[in-house]
């Protein structure tokens, strides 16, 4: 995707508002809201600094998605992440900063080119992989020489970090294994209680995680696509990204089945759509189906979801799509494969991820 919706929520209809002819209700009401999530004022965001003061995590929206966050500074803090996440603790976390001058703090050395993709799109969906600081935790890093760097855009998670004042590590706020959460309510249903408060900022405008680009050894490399195309880094960079190979720096989200529903799903192509459903009704199968361009059968009455055509829209209700689709139930989710262009390569990956076998590490 070339084009970086805007940082407020809502600029994009809600998962779930366009028409979603055949889509069953629910078996259940939806569970009342939990007390953990808040609206996310100025006096919940005051609530939730004290806490990251205090050593504990929160839960706070960022243009991406979720993010479970804890003081950066402080390793027992990071740690309470990994256990509430159920989340094996050798994985690095993200630091998230309010601005990019903090940078100095975390690394050593940040390379020209990170620099001018820092100047171009922070705040913003970004994510940079460089050397660490000496001072910087292994309970961040991972125990790798590295560390990521995201400057979020979205209003709440910068009013968190101006008035915290310092690094918030943040992975997603999903329980290890599942899909990104995109609304306070995803973070509920994933982590309930073990999350003492969820900041509400209303659904995430991105939809999918930040682009990571490592510079590891001055060379830029696509550790994971995301809103930001490479075409759009390549041109800030002046030359080409390269592209993980086996020997790429360890980002345990780029493994397989990482961003997995719990329902089996299958990628197919949208020519290949109505047969395939056909073959499965015979079986008696119940079907969940994410189609983009491929018009519901007449005579199929399980779950269906017309997801939007464009790529921007297409992620933003991406994961809320997934987790709506899981929840039917059915036997199995059918996919329509998204075209083959790089404005659709993030969501290629996250596709390609969340149709992977059961074998699969997830992280
Ligand atoms: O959009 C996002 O990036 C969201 C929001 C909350 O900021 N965060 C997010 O974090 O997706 P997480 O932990 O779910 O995914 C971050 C990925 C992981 O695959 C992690 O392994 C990788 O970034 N990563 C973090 N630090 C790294 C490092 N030093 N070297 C290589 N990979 C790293
Ligand atoms: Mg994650």
């Amino acid at each position: 995707m070339s084009a970086v919706p805007p940082a407020e929520p809502a600029a994009l209809s809600e998962p779930g508002a366009s028409p979603t002819p055949g889509f069953p209700p629910a078996a259940s009401p939806p569970p009342p809201q939990p007390t953990n999530v808040v609206d996310a004022d100025e006096a919940a965001i005051a609530r939730a600094v004290e806490l990251l003061r205090a050593g504990e995590v929160v839960a706070f929206p960022t243009e991406t998605v979720y993010g479970l966050g804890a003081d950066a500074g402080r390793a027992e803090a990071v740690r309470k992440i990994f256990a509430a996440k159920g989340r094996p603790v050798d994985h690095p976390v993200i630091v998230h900063l309010h601005q990019a001058v903090e940078l100095a703090n975390w690394t050593r050395g940040v390379p020209v080119g990170a620099q001018k993709l820092a100047h171009s799109f922070w705040p913003g969906p970004l994510t940079l992989v460089l050397p660490r600081a000496v001072n910087v935790s292994d309970a961040v890093t991972g125990g790798q020489d590295t560390v990521g760097i995201r400057v979020p855009s979205h209003p709440v998670a910068r009013a968190l970090l101006a008035e915290f004042g310092g690094g918030i590590a943040a992975p997603s706020a999903n329980r290890f294994g599942r899909i990104s959460p995109t609304t306070a309510q995803h973070v509920a249903e994933d982590l309930g209680d073990s999350v003492s408060i969820i900041l509400d900022g209303g659904p995430c405008a991105v939809g999918i995680e930040s682009t990571i680009i490592a510079f590891a050894d001055d060379e830029p490399m696509l550790l994971r696509p995301g809103a930001i195309g490479a075409a759009d880094l390549e041109r800030v960079l002046g030359r080409a990204l390269r592209v993980p190979t086996s020997a790429a720096p360890r980002a345990p989200g780029t493994l397989a089945a990482h961003y997995a529903p719990k329902t089996a799903a299958t990628l197919v192509p949208p020519g290949a759509l109505h047969a395939e459903l056909e073959q499965l009704a015979e079986r008696d199968e119940a079907i969940a189906v994410l189609a983009r361009t491929v018009t519901r059968p007449p005579e199929f009455s399980d779950a269906w979801i017309d997801a939007p055509t464009d790529p921007a829209a297409y992620a933003h209700d991406l994961y809320a799509n997934l987790r709506a689709l899981d929840h039917a139930n059915a036997d199995a989710i059918l996919i329509e494969a998204v075209p083959a262009g790089d404005e659709w390569l993030a969501i290629r990956d996250r596709l390609e991820r969340a149709t992977r076998g059961e074998d699969d590490d997830r992280d």
